[in-house]
C-alpha cells in the first residue's frame, strides 16, 4: 500500500476506533458500577412495580435516577435505549486497521522470519483464524464448564489465553503477537455482545410485547457474559497500548509478561467492583504494585558490555544506511525519525539503541537483514558517544 495513503487511513480509523472503544467501555463500566451500587428501592410502589434496585447519582450539572427492573416493566417504555453500536464500530474500526497495517504489510509487520518463516498469506490465514477459533472454543467453554462454575471458567480460560500468547509469539513477529492476542480477546468481547447480549435483550423485549414472563435464564447468561467482558477489558487495552513499548513485547518472554499483566490487570478490576459494593480489598493494589515493580525489574534490558576498541562513526553509517535508512529518510521516515546523518542518529540514540539494540524491535521483521555483530557495533558506538 501506498505509504501515505496508509498513514491517512491509520490516522482516521485510529480516531475512530479508539473513540468507539471508550463510548463503549465508559458506559459497559458505568453500568458495571449502576448494577453493583444497586439498593432496594426506597419507595414500595416501586418495589411492586418489580423494580429490584435504584440508583443515584450526580453528573453534569443534575441528579439521576436509575431503576433496574428484576425482569422488565408492565409497559413496554418507549424509547428504550440499546447499547451496540459502540461495540461493533470498536471491532470494525480495529479490524480495518488491523488490515491495513499488519496485512497489507504482513511481510514486515505480521511475519518475522526469525520467529516463524510464514508466508505473507498463511501468516494473514492463521490471523484471522486465530480471532475465529478463539471465540469458538471460549463460547463453547462457557456452555459446558461456564454453566456450572464461573471460577473453573476462569482457571480455563486463563490458562487457554496464555496458549494462545504462548501460540502467538511462537507464529507471528513481537509487536504484532501482542496485537493478536489483543483483537481475539477484543473478537470475544463483541462477539459476546453480538450473539449473545443483543439477542437476549432482543428476547426479552419480544416476551414484553406478547405480555410473557421473560426467560430469566437468557438474560443470566447475558449477564455471565457482560462480567467477562469487564474482565477482558483492560488486559485488551494492555495489549493494544503496549505496542508503544518495544521493551515489553520484544521481551525474552514477552507472551508470559502478558499473562501476568491480564491476571494483575482483571484483579483490578475485581478491586473496582467489590470496591463499587461498598468493600475495599486493599491487598488487590498492593499485590498488583508489587507485581508491576517485579515486572519492571524483570523487563530491565541488560546493559551492553563496554567495549574498549573504539567504533568510528565511519562504521556505523553505512550500517545504518543499509539497514535503516531505507525506510528512515525523508519527509515519510515512520514517526518523522529520520536517520541518514550523523547528527539526526546521534539525536535519536536513545531511541534507537532500545529499538535495535536492547529489543530488536528494529528493523521490524528484521526487513532489512540486521546481523548481531551490527547491532552490538551501534551499541558500542552510541555508549562511546554519549
Ligand atoms: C522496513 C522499514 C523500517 C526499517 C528498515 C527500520 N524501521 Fe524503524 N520504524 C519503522 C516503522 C514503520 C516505525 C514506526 C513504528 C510505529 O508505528 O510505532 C519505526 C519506528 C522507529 C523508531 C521510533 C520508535 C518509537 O516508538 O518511538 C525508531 C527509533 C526506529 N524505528 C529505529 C530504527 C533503526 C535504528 C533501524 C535500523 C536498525 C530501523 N528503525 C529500521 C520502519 C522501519
Amino acid at each position: 500500500m501506498d505509504p501515505y495513503l496508509r498513514d491517512v487511513l491509520d490516522v482516521c480509523l485510529r480516531l475512530l476506533h479508539v473513540t468507539a472503544a471508550i463510548a463503549w467501555i465508559g458506559a459497559s463500566f458505568y453500568f458495571v458500577r449502576l448494577d453493583l451500587a444497586l439498593r432496594p428501592p426506597k419507595d414500595a410502589r416501586d418495589a411492586e412495580a418489580g423494580v429490584a434496585g435504584e440508583f443515584w447519582g450526580v453528573h453534569g450539572g443534575g441528579l439521576y435516577h436509575s431503576q433496574k427492573y428484576r425482569l422488565a416493566p408492565r409497559e413496554m417504555p418507549e424509547p428504550l435505549h440499546w447499547f451496540k453500536w459502540e461495540a461493533y464500530t470498536t471491532w470494525l474500526s480495529g479490524f480495518a486497521l488491523l488490515v491495513v497495517l499488519y496485512y497489507f504489510d504482513a511481510d514486515v509487520r505480521l511475519v518475522d522470519p526469525a520467529v516463524a518463516d510464514l508466508a505473507a498469506w498463511s501468516a494473514i490465514a492463521l490471523s484471522i483464524g486465530g480471532l475465529a477459533a478463539g471465540w469458538v472454543v471460549y463460547d463453547v467453554l462457557c456452555r459446558t464448564v461456564g454453566e456450572r462454575s464461573q471460577a473453573a471458567l476462569a482457571v480455563v480460560g486463563t490458562g487457554l489465553v496464555a496458549l494462545a500468547a504462548w501460540g502467538s509469539s511462537e507464529l507471528f513477529a513481537a509487536r504484532a503477537a501482542y496485537l493478536q492476542v489483543g483483537a481475539m480477546l477484543g473478537t470475544i468481547m463483541v462477539a459476546n455482545v453480538l450473539l449473545v447480549i443483543i439477542p437476549a435483550h432482543r428476547r426479552l423485549v419480544r416476551a414484553m410485547e406478547e405480555k410473557r414472563e421473560p426467560d430469566a435464564a437468557y438474560l443470566l447468561r447475558a449477564k455471565d457474559r457482560s462480567v467477562h467482558n469487564n474482565y477482558l477489558t483492560l488486559p485488551v487495552l494492555f495489549t493494544m497500548l503496549i505496542a508503544h513499548f518495544a521493551f515489553v513485547f520484544g521481551a525474552d518472554d514477552a507472551w508470559l509478561v502478558f499473562v501476568l499483566v491480564a491476571v494483575l490487570t482483571a484483579l483490578i478490576r475485581v478491586f473496582f467492583n467489590r470496591w463499587h459494593t461498598g468493600r475495599r480489598v486493599w491487598w488487590i493494589p498492593v499485590a498488583a504494585t508489587v507485581g508491576v515493580v517485579a515486572l519492571a525489574l524483570w523487563l530491565r534490558p541488560d546493559e551492553q558490555p563496554a567495549q574498549t576498541e573504539p567504533v568510528p562513526f565511519a562504521v556505523i553509517q553505512p550500517i545504518v544506511e543499509q539497514r535503516c535508512a531505507t525506510c528512515h529518510q525523508g519527509a515519510s521516515a515512520p514517526l518523522g525519525v529520520q536517520l541518514e546523518t550523523e547528527a539526526q542518529i546521534k539525536a535519536h540514540a536513545d531511541d534507537v539503541e532500545r529499538q535495535a539494540v536492547l529489543t530488536r524491535a528494529m528493523p521490524p521483521g528484521n526487513a532489512t537483514s540486521m546481523t548481531e555483530e551490527e547491532r552490538e557495533l551501534l551499541g558500542t558506538w552510541i555508549a562511546q558517544s554519549g
